[in-house]
């Protein structure tokens, strides 16, 4: 299929992102050779598979284009690969570009043009968009047309250009940062939510089947266990493993290795890794468990506000580990019993 998909305007500049040596930093190859091809592929997240599957036959059906989709969640979860698998199972060719590569009118203007009819646009870090180009979107998306301006000064006019219909797959990590008129335009909204160890076990058997190597249910159900619920963790992790294993003369991965693989990755048993710990260790120690702002956290602990908000945090929120309140961040009981420090008395009051 990849032979269907260009990318005008990110195959000579580079896509601008976080920059993160964390294991779930996207590692482009491992991601597209991991991928899940089809719906059926795309393990758990049933009530968006089912959803889609539906949407998606209707259209055909109909011979419609599907409507707009926006896919929101954290990274690693399968924002990108259900992009592609709505091209596939629609059979329509899709153009993937990036919010922050479409900097002028124009460029957008040149991807819609040339879409061919039906084809799936996708727009990742949609959320980073410009205004004006946003703007540009509303009749794109809502009317199939592009207003564009000729000339310049008193004689300038604005002409429509009628676009092929197309369907646009935005994703993003950000969901509150977008717009609501622009979030309006969408008609399906998925968010993706972090996966079970259940549902990683099965990620990484199947993975591990694609890269060769043996593990047997309880060495995946092992590396499930520590990969944030997120499958692209899932995968890097299994990677790692795999050299361990292959090092070290392991065999098979079994849980026993897994474990050993992951300790010295330092990855605990609660599938936080070095940063994470640093974060917790932080509010923990600099700031008496909070409340501490996010700006004073980045600068303490040496990390982009982005990274924190976007990759550190979802996890450690979810896990019960650190809360938000309107003063900032602040530690619970039980991010000091993950760390092995004793609770202070008068942050108990605050859980
Ligand atoms: N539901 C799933 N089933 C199987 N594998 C999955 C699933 N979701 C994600 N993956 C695996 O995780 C990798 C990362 O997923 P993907 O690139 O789609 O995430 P993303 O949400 O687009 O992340 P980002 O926000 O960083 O762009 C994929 O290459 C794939 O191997
Ligand atoms: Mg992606």
């Amino acid at each position: 299929m990849s032979d269907r998909i260009r990318t005008p305007g990110i195959d000579d500049e580079p896509e601008v992102r976080i920059h993160d040596a964390r294991a779930d930093a996207p590692d482009e190859d491992l991601d597209r050779s991991l991928r899940p091809p089809t719906l059926a592929d795309f393990v758990n997240q049933e009530q968006v598979t089912e959803q889609m599957a539906i949407f998606i036959e209707a259209a055909r059906g109909r011979g419609e284009p599907l409507d707009h989709v926006l896919l929101a969640g954290p990274p690693g979860l399968g924002k990108t690969s259900l992009a592609h698998i709505v091209a596939a199972e629609l059979e329509v060719p899709m153009v993937q570009t990036s919010g922050p590569a479409l900097e002028r009118k124009a460029d957008i203007a040149s991807f819609l043009t040339a879409l061919e009819p039906g084809s799936v646009f996708f727009v990742d870090e949609i959320h980073r968009l410009g205004r004006a180009i946003e703007e540009t979107l509303y009749p794109a998306m809502e009317d199939g047309e592009l207003p564009v301006v000729l000339g310049q000064g008193a004689g300038a006019r604005t002409v429509t250009l009628p676009l092929p219909p197309f369907t646009l797959v935005g994703a993003t990590t950000r969901a509150g940062l977008l717009t609501t008129p622009l979030r309006d335009r969408f008609g399906v909204c998925h968010r993706l939510e972090h996966y079970n160890p259940e549902h990683l076990a099965e990620i990484i058997e199947r993975s591990a089947r694609i890269i060769e190597v043996e593990v047997d249910a309880e060495g995946a159900r092992t590396i499930a266990g520590r990969s944030r619920g997120t499958p692209r963790v899932a995968n890097r992790l299994l990677k790692r493993v795999r050299d361990f294993a292959q090092v070290k003369d392991c065999g098979a991965i079994d849980a026993g290795v897994a474990v050993a693989a992951l300790e010295m990755l330092e990855v605990d048993a609660g599938g936080l890794d070095r940063s994470d710990r640093a974060l917790l260790e932080t509010v923990a120690t600099k700031f008496a468990g909070g409340p501490v702002g996010l700006s004073t956290l980045a600068v303490a602990i040496g990390e982009e506000q982005d990274t924190i908000e976007d990759v550190l945090e979802p996890y450690l929120l979810q896990q019960g580990l650190l809360k938000r309140t309107p003063r900032g961040r602040v530690l619970t009981s039980r991010a000091y019993d993950h760390l092995g420090l004793p609770t202070p008395e008068g942050a108990k009051s605050l859980f």
